[in-house]
């Protein structure tokens, strides 16, 4: 059930802030009072990992937004799981929305990148999530279980402990538009039933199953109630005081 899965709360900052407003994020991060129940981990932009990782509570976890597929080389512009690792993060989102429709990321190349996070000792938030025209097409699960496929092809029995899948439909992810917590856990409860199909029923009771898109300070309570969701991936309310909140949600 879901009481037995840690709830997690990830702030993904995407391209935003500087070393000032980072500043004030850090602080109201050290300074709230942040569930012990749950695990928070920020995702700063690459250029600020080392001085979040420097200056933030031990107990916040930071993640790199993305890495590369390889350790090292001719690859300009990319960070590798090693500095990552280098600077003291633990994670990495990959995956992401607008790495897959902004930059043109594959299934394909988005499973190479998880895998090889894992194999250099990174936990991975791996997201998944359809479009506004796949879901008003019925084709939301069609979308879901191809991308988690692609994913879950390259984890190992033994490394699922270290991934966190991201259900964030993109239709809701920056505009304001909320899945309902209904609407969230209905795709959240195929997906596990999809896990405990085509990966295990272990495996599947225990993954975390993220919520992201437009999650904020007054609906992450109703949707940290749902059963199969087990914390948030937040974007812009992660930049504001309101992520302690959404942090603090299974506690309101
Ligand atoms: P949002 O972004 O909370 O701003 O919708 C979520 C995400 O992209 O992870």
């Amino acid at each position: 059930m879901a009481s037995q899965r840690k709830f997690v709360v990830g702030g993904n900052w995407k391209m935003n802030g500087n070393k000032s407003s980072i500043d004030g994020i850090i602080s109201f991060l050290n300074g709230g009072q942040l569930d012990e129940n749950t695990e928070v981990i920020v995702a700063p932009p690459a250029a600020y990992l080392d001085y979040v990782r420097s200056n933030v509570n031990a107990s916040v976890a930071v993640a790199a937004q993305n890495c590369y597929k390889v350790a090292s080389g001719a690859f300009t512009g990319e960070i590798s799981a090693s500095m990552i690792k280098d600077i003291g993060a633990d994670w990495v989102i990959l995956g992401h929305s607008e790495r897959r429709h902004v930059f043109g990321e594959t299934d394909e190349l988005i499973g190479e990148k998880v895998k090889f996070a894992l194999s250099q000792g990174l936990k991975v938030i791996a997201c998944i999530g359809e479009k506004l025209e796949e879901r008003e097409a019925g084709q939301t699960n069609d979308v879901v279980f191809r991308q988690t496929k692609a994913i879950a092809d390259n984890i190992g029995a033994e490394d699922w402990s270290r991934v966190v899948i991201a259900y964030e439909p993109v239709w809701a992810i920056g505009t304001g538009k909320t899945a309902t917590p209904d609407q969230a856990q209905a795709v959240h409860k195929d997906l596990r039933d999809w896990i405990t199909q085509n990966v295990s029923a272990d495996i599947a009771q225990n993954v975390r199953i993220q919520y992201g898109g437009s999650v904020n300070a007054k609906n992450c309570v109703e949707l940290a109630a749902k059963p199969d969701i087990d914390g948030f991936l937040v974007g812009g309310a992660s930049l504001k005081p309101d992520f302690v909140t959404i942090v603090n949600a299974r506690k309101a």
